[in-house]
């Protein structure tokens, strides 16, 4: 098997989901409760708090476990917009954020907030002047993916901070999810106040996640009926699957130490091999890019069949066309890059991880010259 899609999940580690049974069966109390089996529990939870912390470099009272991106990004964009509306209902984001962030700007919208949507350049990337442009005195918001999921564009955060930390009535937002353990930023240097991350996009368990909220930043809580999680988050906590990430957590950053020279020997052999295929256009920027993400496309092949040409070979990527009906959806986040519907609508995402061999990279490079002229034609 040759597994290219660890942005869609990745595989747990073996280490980590040791530590996910060891606990879940020998510390299945509830940290709530107040024997010792519940205080054993409420123990290890602030050792994983403080062990993502101490990775991150913030403190562990600023860590806040969540059930996985998805959630973290809910929460920091309506926790804010709802504890903040009587000073603003202006939002600001861009037009290739992640679904989970867009949506739920798309759910505000509906509610009486105000959304601008930044566009984007060829890359993908916003500019910093268009983030100044947009802040009115009613902004209370504004929410920026860090490292693009689908074609691993990297937004300028660092510059986009220091530019709000100009205006302190202005919340900041980033949706680190793809980032975290590949592309390194500095939470506190980039004067970010929340920031989510997921643990099954780096070899954590699924189901679980974090939103990093400055101390001194408030939010309204979106799930109700208990104090757990600073009374922000009601529910019993998910102890193992906290744990477990924070072992993955640790895992991942020695190996982004130790191994980013070689995720970017990948990337940049794709880079230079993939446009030397016929019919294959890179969609990906060639710089500032994040070294695990390519996008690509085969305007000739209607991508869900290129997809299973590899798959029947045991090679695993994926394509951004959300398939309803059977029918392609031409990507939201290529269309905003100026690409045409075509290119946008064939495009095939590969995801590497630090696990990934060059090895696989040529099979698949091999493979993927041999099937295309195969399916030329195959279109919708
Ligand atoms: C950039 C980004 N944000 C958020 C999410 C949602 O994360 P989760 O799958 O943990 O809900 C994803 C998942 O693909 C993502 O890529």
């Amino acid at each position: 098997m040759i597994y290219l899609d660890n942005s869609a999940t990745t595989r747990p580690h073996q280490d980590v989901l040791e530590t996910y049974t060891k606990v879940s069966y020998d510390y299945f109390g509830n940290p709530s409760s107040l024997h010792t089996l519940g205080m054993e529990a409420e123990g290890l939870l602030t050792k994983a708090r403080s062990a993502i912390a101490d990775q991150l470099h913030v403190s562990a009272k600023e860590i806040l476990f969540t059930s996985g991106g998805t959630e973290g990004n809910n929460l920091a964009i309506k926790g804010t917009a709802y504890h903040k509306k009587s000073r603003g209902r202006h939002l600001i984001t861009t037009e290739v954020e992640h679904a989970s962030s867009y949506e739920t700007y798309k759910e505000l919208e509906a509610d009486g907030f105000e959304v601008t949507y930044l566009s984007v350049d060829s890359n993908g990337r916003v500019s910093l002047e268009d983030v100044k442009k947009a802040i009115r005195k009613e902004t209370i918001l504004v929410s920026i993916i860090h490292v693009n999921n689908e074609t691993g564009t990297i937004q300028p955060i660092e510059e986009i901070g220091q530019l709000l930390s100009h205006f302190p009535q202005v919340r900041f937002h980033v949706d680190d999810v793809q980032g975290i353990t590949k592309v390194p930023l500095n939470i506190k240097k980039a004067k970010i106040d929340l920031l989510t991350a997921s643990a099954h996009k780096f070899h954590g368990v699924r189901g679980t996640g974090m939103l990093y909220v400055r101390n001194g930043v408030r939010l309204k809580p979106q799930i109700h009926g208990g104090v757990q999680e600073m009374e922000v988050r009601s529910g019993t906590e998910h102890v193992a699957g906290a744990v477990a990430m924070a072992r993955a957590l640790r895992m991942e950053m020695e190996k982004a130490q130790k191994e980013k020279s070689h995720l970017v020997k990948l990337h940049s052999k794709l880079i230079h091999s993939l446009p030397t295929i016929d019919g294959v256009t890179i969609n990906s920027p060639l710089e500032k890019s994040a070294p695990h993400i390519i996008n690509f496309s085969v305007e000739s092949i209607k991508p869900e069949v290129l997809i299973q040409s590899l798959s029947a070979k045991k090679i695993y990527v994926s394509t951004k066309s959300a398939c309803s009906s059977k029918l392609a959806e031409p990507s939201r986040v290529l269309l905003a890059m100026g690409k045409n519907s075509t290119a946008a609508g064939s495009a095939i995402r590969v995801s590497l991880s630090y696990e990934t061999t060059e090895k696989e990279i040529d099979v698949f490079l091999r493979e993927l010259k041999k099937i295309i002229p195969t399916l030329v034609g195959v279109r919708k």
